[in-house]
Order: C-alpha cells, then sequence, then structure tokens
C-alpha cells in the first residue's frame, strides 16, 4: 500500500487524484485528521482505506501506517518547531511500522541559509531521513506557481501583483504538476536517496509574470516589488496569514531578492518523462477555471 498524508490539504489531494486517475486507489492509504470530511468520505466510497492519523499522535501515526511499503509526509502550516517535530514523529512511527520507503517534499534550495523553513524544518528532516537507514525520495519543491495567483481577483482589479523579490528571477512550479510526479515516484519501483529538484525549464521575474496575466487575462497587470521586512505584514494584512506564520517569510524573500532560487532542473522531466508545465500554461489553465 501507498500512504498519503493530511488527505485534505491541497497537494495532497493534487498527488491523491493523481494515483487515482492512474487506477492504482486500491493501492492507496490516505491519512487525515478529519475522516468525516467530504473528501475523506469520497475516497473512501471510492474503496481508498481512509485512516485517522496525525502527525502529533505517534501511536496513532504508527497504526495508520500498518501494511504501508511507501509513505509520502507532507509537512504543515505549523510554526517551524511544530512542524519539525512532526515530521521526526512520521519518520519514527514509519520506522515501528515497517514502511520501507519514505517520500518527503522540501523545498528548492534547501541549503540556503535565509529561508528559515528551510534551515528549522527542511534540512533538519531530510537530514533525518538520510540517517534513518530507510529508503528515501527527497523532492525540493520549486515555489508554487499557484501562489502568483492566490489573490488573483484583487491582482486583476487592482492592476497590481504585489509581491517581495525585485527584479530578481525565480523558479516555480505548478502545485498539481507536484502531484503528478509525486504519485509517479509513490507508484513506481523508485530507487533510494535521490533528491529531486522540481521547477518550470525557466525562471520568471515579477514583473515578466504581471505582463504575462495581462495578456492571459486581457488586463493590464503591472508588478510592484514589496520590500521582504514588508512583506509579513502584507500578508498577513491582505491575506489573513497570522503574523506568527507570516513573519518568517522574510527571509524566504530575502533569498528571491538575492536569486536564490534563480535555479532551474531538469529533474521534473526526469520523474514523470515530461516537462512541467510553463507559467503561461499555468496561467491559461487558471483562467479556463483549472489550476
Ligand atoms: N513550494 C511552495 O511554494 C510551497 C507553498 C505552499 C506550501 N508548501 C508546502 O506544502 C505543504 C502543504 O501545502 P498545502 O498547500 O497542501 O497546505 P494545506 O492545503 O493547508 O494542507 C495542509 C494539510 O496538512 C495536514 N495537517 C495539518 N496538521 C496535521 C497534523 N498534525 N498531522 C498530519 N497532517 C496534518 C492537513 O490535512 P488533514 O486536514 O487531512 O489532516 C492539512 O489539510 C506546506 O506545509 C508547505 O511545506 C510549499
Amino acid at each position: 500500500m501507498i500512504f498519503v498524508s493530511g488527505a485534505n490539504g491541497q497537494f495532497s489531494r493534487a498527488v491523491i487524484e493523481s494515483i487515482l486517475a492512474a487506477g492504482r486507489g486500491n493501492e492507496l492509504a490516505v491519512g487525515t485528521r478529519n475522516v468525516d470530511s467530504p473528501f475523506a468520505q469520497e475516497l473512501a466510497a471510492q474503496g481508498v482505506s481512509v485512516r485517522h492519523a496525525d502527525f502529533l499522535d505517534p501511536d496513532l501515526m504508527q497504526s495508520a501506517l500498518e501494511g504501508c511499503a511507501k509513505a509520502l509526509f507532507i509537512p504543515t502550516y505549523d510554526t517551524n518547531d511544530v512542524r519539525l517535530q512532526q515530521n521526526l514523529n512520521a519518520l519514527e512511527a514509519a520506522r515501528a511500522a515497517g514502511v520501507g520507503h519514505v517520500v518527503y517534499p522540501s523545498f528548492i534550495n534547501a541549503e540556503s541559509p535565509l529561508v528559515e523553513h528551510s534551515r528549522l524544518v527542511h534540512l533538519p528532516t531530510e537530514q533525518a531521513i538520510r540517517d534513518s537507514g530507510l529508503a528515501f525520495t527527497i523532492l525540493r519543491h520549486a515555489l508554487y506557481a499557484d501562489v502568483m495567483v492566490s489573490d488573483l481577483q484583487d491582482t486583476l482589479a487592482t492592476g497590481v501583483l504585489h509581491r517581495p523579490g525585485g527584479e530578481a528571477r525565480c523558479a516555480y512550479v505548478a502545485r498539481a504538476d507536484l502531484g503528478i510526479s509525486a504519485a509517479q515516484v509513490l507508484m513506481r519501483d523508485e530507487p533510494s536517496g535521490r533528491t529531486y529538484s522540481e521547477t518550470m525549464e525557466r525562471t520568471y521575474s515579477g514583473s515578466e509574470i504581471a505582463d504575462m496575466m495581462s495578456e492571459v487575462f486581457g488586463r493590464p497587470v503591472r508588478y510592484q516589488s514589496i520590500a521582504a521586512v514588508d512583506w509579513p505584514h502584507y500578508v498577513t494584512e491582505h491575506w489573513g496569514v497570522p503574523l506568527e506564520i507570516s513573519k518568517s517569510m522574510v527571509g524566504t524573500s530575502l533569498a528571491l531578492e538575492a536569486g536564490d532560487f534563480d535555479l532551474v532542473s531538469p529533474d521534473y522531466g526526469e520523474i514523470t518523462g515530461h516537462p512541467p508545465r510553463t507559467m503561461r500554461a499555468f496561467l491559461e489553465s487558471v483562467r479556463d477555471g483549472g489550476n
């Protein structure tokens, strides 16, 4: 069986839908804190094994993982100290339950010292996985392209795309595309020990993305960079993200400005056999009601 954590989450859903689309739902077990959610019930009705799971409860995690050969542990949105402990709990539960192969979504250029969640969560988790003796795959995700359209209605209404980063170029990839590649790694006979960096085939600046939005959505959009130190307040004020979470975005924004995400990797194509969608193709899909 293949285990995927956090079934109600957006990335988890992209992975699950890709496994279902491949006709492998009968090999799928999903973990969730809410087995009664409409999506969890829909999955159960399709024959997916829906299991109560919570990274904060090691015993529950261990029973949720029983009989699973491979497990994808998706980090949560808790504070960084909690997230790291959750990941370590999941890893320990995997070992106790006899899971053979662990898959972990990490972050692009996880060595960038500026990025707090890489320094405090992803790198220590990667290291713990490498030290665990379990077979593993690490998927270093570029920034989700979805982040550029999370406030699309506001962007189109005001004609301004507010983001940090100055004129630096950045690697992106669409979350739905990452669901496809993670599902491939989970479903195939994946060798242990690979660390993939998943990016589109080129990088983009904020201005380029704004120009592309103007063309795709047929409305003028200009890019306005927000200073790294101001970005958490912007996100809290406009998107409702608690300051406790958003304040850790300063480092990520500084890394973006410094060009730490200005890198391209062929790994996505190596996993899936095809390139990920371009930014333009992603925006067109959003315009047409997809993701
Ligand atoms: N590369 C990027 O640009 C980028 C951007 C955003 C996020 N991310 C990463 O992707 C991850 C997932 O993002 P997302 O957009 O899918 O987030 P999301 O939609 O908020 O989903 C997070 C899921 O985590 C699960 N969860 C929460 N607490 C848990 C716990 N104690 N134990 C087990 N599962 C728990 C929940 O699933 P249930 O309710 O089913 O339990 C929740 O639905 C983030 O944490 C972050 O690491 C990367």
